[in-house]
């Protein structure tokens, strides 16, 4: 018999709502973006986040059940996420979930975003007919996270879409998440918000005609002590800071972007005419020490481990060069690596979902005592 979830996120500034058969085959995934509420902020404010989650999640969970082909009462359980993230953001998604699961007398499901995150590598995995070997270091890597966790099976790995999975956390950023910086940098240099996916775009050109003045940026090392496997991005994002401030010639065309964002252009190929090969160069070097820096931490900590994958999740798995860069490193030291599509790396409901079946499987059931956790650690 099949087991459908609704999965409901609403974590940070994504209402998401999803239904997923056996924690594995999407029937449906509705995510309605904030980005263009938060845009002119230059990032999420959590009032207006909360607000908008409250306009969107009825209609959005309408919507999920309506692509499913499927009402209310075909519903099997509630997935929702309840941390970690914006409390007044999760609480919108949570209240709804747990007054659906009270009034149509469901099972309700807690789930940790990261899981999800996590989870959304399997999803991707079984729609090509793949199972990822585990143990696995798997890199969650977003906008608010910057973690790198050993993953194993904690029970029976039959079916695999209902494998207990046990974490333990090896790394971490010490800062930014990566996802920030590229947030913050992108800010600086005037191109948009989120920065990840311009910055990825214009990066590839950068790398072409750029070259020679991305030589000129001097990142200096990123020195941690203590854990080798823990990151740090914030320097990254100063250097480029300094960079800008070091070259007042670039102030001309950051104003004229900031005005054509303004007006509405900000697609890659509105803003590539008003970049210089001075800016490509400098964002391509930007992507490449960031690129670097998860690359090589990430498969250290896998040769180092029991690891016979690499999993790979968050929004900034949706990076060209990151998923490039993975690739060719990750098989010249033979692990296999895993990455969502670039709909399941950014927040979704789908991974939710599919993360609340091995817990329903296992009787792990939340009341209605379950709150929302800012701050909820994957164990
Ligand atoms: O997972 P996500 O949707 O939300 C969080 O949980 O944070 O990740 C959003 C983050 C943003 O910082 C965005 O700039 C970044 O992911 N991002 C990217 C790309 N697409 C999104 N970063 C680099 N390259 C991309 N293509
Ligand atoms: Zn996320």
């Amino acid at each position: 018999m099949t087991t459908r979830i609704l999965g409901i996120e609403s974590s940070c500034d994504e209402t998401a709502a999803a239904v997923v058969a056996d924690g594995q085959e999407i029937l449906s995934s509705i995510v309605a973006s904030q980005v263009g509420i938060h845009r002119k902020y230059g990032g999420v404010v959590p009032e207006l986040a909360s607000r908008e989650h409250l306009r969107s999640i009825v209609p959005v969970v309408r919507e999920a059940l309506e692509r499913a082909g499927l009402k209310f009462k075909d519903i099997d359980a509630i997935g929702v996420t309840y941390g970690p993230g914006l409390v007044g953001s999760l609480l919108v998604g949570l209240t709804y979930g747990k007054v659906l699961a009270n009034a149509l007398g469901k099972p309700l499901v807690g789930v940790n975003h990261l899981e999800g995150h996590v989870r959304a590598v399997f999803l991707e995995a079984f729609i090509g007919g793949q199972k990822p070997s585990l143990p696995a270091v798997c890199l969650i890597v977003s906008g608010g996270h910057t973690v790198l966790y050993e993953v194993a099976a904690a029970g029976p790995m039959e079916p695999f879409a209902a494998t207990p999975l046990r974490y333990s956390k090896i790394g971490q950023t010490r800062d930014d998440a990566a996802g920030e910086a590229y947030d913050k940098v992108a800010r600086l240099l005037g191109l948009g918000y989120p920065g990840g996916p311009i910055i990825d775009r214009l990066a590839a050109h950068g790398a072409e005609t750029g070259r020679t003045h991305a030589e000129q940026i001097d990142f200096g090392a990123t020195k941690i002590k203590g854990n080798p496997y823990d990151f740090s991005f914030s320097g990254i994002k100063t250097a480029v800071l300094y960079y800008i401030r070091a070259h007042p010639e670039l102030q001309p065309e950051i104003e004229e972007r900031r005005g054509a964002l303004s007006r509405g252009k900000r697609k890659a190929d509105e803003l590539l005419p008003l970049c210089s090969a001075q800016t490509l160069g400098l964002v391509a070097s930007f992507q490449k020490r960031v690129v670097t820096e998860l690359v090589r931490r990430t498969l250290e900590a896998a040769e180092k481990s029991a690891a016979q994958s690499i999993l790979v999740s968050g929004g900034v798995a949706a990076n060209s060069e990151l998923r490039h860069s993975f690739g060719c490193e990750a098989k010249r030291r033979g692990f296999e690596v895993f990455f969502p599509s670039r709909e399941l790396s950014t927040d979704n409901a789908a991974m939710i979902a599919a993360a609340a079946y091995p817990k329903l499987v296992a009787g792990q059931l939340a009341d209605l005592s379950l709150n929302a956790e800012a701050v909820l650690p994957l164990a």
